[in-house]
């Protein structure tokens, strides 16, 4: 069984073997915690990012962590919210999935999420936020624990009460 964990600040300062970035489907950089992972992890990330060719929406691929503590980073494109009457559910879900999955290829051991699509993107915190625990519960990775990285005191709250 994955170990879940809910903690309130940066993910950029974890010292976890890879941070997830909620990218968007160029992979070349964005705001919000996409921009503060590439400003931490320095110049290096962007051309590794360039060579992936983009991501699908709710696929994920992974580069190596640079200045950050983390190893590795591990680039997913969360969906826009509109609704929630296309798709949106899957596709967040298939983030969490997809990201766990090349945790496990990589052999990885600790895993922190951000609150993906919550910012910019427009997805309402509860929701995703049992989309998140619901799907890591169920993912069966081999991964040992995933931490969620909250950044507001809002979704602190709300992991808190659902882990
Ligand atoms: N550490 C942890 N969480 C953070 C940090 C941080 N340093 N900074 C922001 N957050 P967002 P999205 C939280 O907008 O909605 C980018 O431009 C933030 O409070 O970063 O998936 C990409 O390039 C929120 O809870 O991502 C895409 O174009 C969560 O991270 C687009 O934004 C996600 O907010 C993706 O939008």
């Amino acid at each position: 069984m994955i170990q879940m964990a809910v903690l309130k600040g940066d993910i950029t300062k974890l010292e976890v073997d890879a941070i997830v970035n909620a990218a968007n489907t160029s992979l070349l950089g964005g705001g919000g915690v996409d921009g503060a992972i590439h400003r931490a992890a320095g110049p290096e990330l962007l051309p590794e990012c360039r060579k992936l060719n983009g991501c699908e929406t709710g696929q994920a691929k992974a580069t190596r962590g640079y200045k950050l503590a983390a190893s590795y980073v591990i680039h997913t494109a969360g969906p826009v919210w509109k609704g929630g009457n296309s798709g949106e559910p899957e596709l967040l879900a298939a983030c969490y999935r997809n990201s766990l999955k090349e945790a496990e290829r990589l052999g990885l051991g600790s895993v922190a999420f951000p609150c993906i699509s919550t910012g910019v993107y427009g997805y309402p915190s509860d929701k995703a936020a049992k989309i998140a625990v619901e799907t890591v519960k169920a993912s069966g990775a081999s991964v040992e624990s995933v931490v969620f990285c909250c950044f507001s005191d809002k979704d602190y709250d709300i992991y808190k009460s659902l882990l």
